[in-house]
């Protein structure tokens, strides 16, 4: 499917622009900078299908994908959290329609929580994984970026989020790692993102 139609569908800032929900879904979401949209063009093999930024903050829509002909299932590129330097009332904004999102989106299969293997699993991240949970939406957590690591960080950062990932209900207890960079772990990710949308 990937290597077929992929498309961009809109770009939605509230949720009443969100196109029917007539085919699963399958969300981006993470901190603000963690490689949502360089991961969802190395997903979809695509160079710049999603816009990618070394501007932390650059998405702040919910941007949609489509994949397939017919549309088998759509991709949301999420705006990102925990950007230190937006102002309050965006930030409350971004909580409101994400949250809203979250729990009142039926076609919404799976969130993939992206977390930068360079940190781990933050405050910010844990609090939005606690939104996961109490929504019931079923996440993966995906660590980025592993490219930046040592074989020996990789591990022990592998070992630290599914210790993680097991103290939230709704998260699945593998994790994904994964380098849009180097090409790293996306075929895993292409198998778990067809097996959620049911494709
Ligand atoms: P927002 O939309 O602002 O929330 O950011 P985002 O999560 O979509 O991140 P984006 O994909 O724009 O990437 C942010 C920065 O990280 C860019 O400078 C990317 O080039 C870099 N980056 C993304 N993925 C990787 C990766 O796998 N390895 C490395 N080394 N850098 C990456
Ligand atoms: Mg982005």
């Amino acid at each position: 499917l990937f290597s077929g139609r992929v498309e961009f569908l809109l770009s939605a800032p509230q949720l009443k622009f969100l196109p029917d929900p007539s085919v699963p879904e399958i969300a981006f979401c993470g901190r603000s900078n963690v490689g949502k949209s360089s991961l969802l063009n190395a997903l979809t093999g695509r160079k710049a299908i999603a816009r990618a930024s070394v501007t932390p903050g650059r998405t702040q829509e919910l941007n949609y994908f489509e994949v397939g002909t017919p549309t088998a299932f759509r991709l949301v590129d999420m705006p990102g959290y925990g950007f230190a330097k937006a102002p309050p009332a965006v930030v409350e904004k971004w909580r409101r329609l994400i949250r809203d999102y979250l729990r009142g989106r039926v076609v919404l299969k799976r969130t993939l929580l992206l977390v930068d293997a360079r940190h781990g699993v933050k405050p910010v991240d844990a609090e939005f994984m606690k939104m996961l949970d109490e929504a019931a939406v079923g996440y993966r957590v995906v660590l980025t970026k592993a490219d930046k690591l040592k074989a020996t960080e990789l591990a022990e950062v592998i070992a630290r989020t599914e210790a993680d990932a097991r103290r939230h209900v709704a998260a699945h207890p593998q994790v994904l790692v994964t380098s849009a960079e180097v090409k790293l772990g996306i075929d895993d990710l292409r198998a778990a993102v067809l097996e959620d949308a049911g494709a």
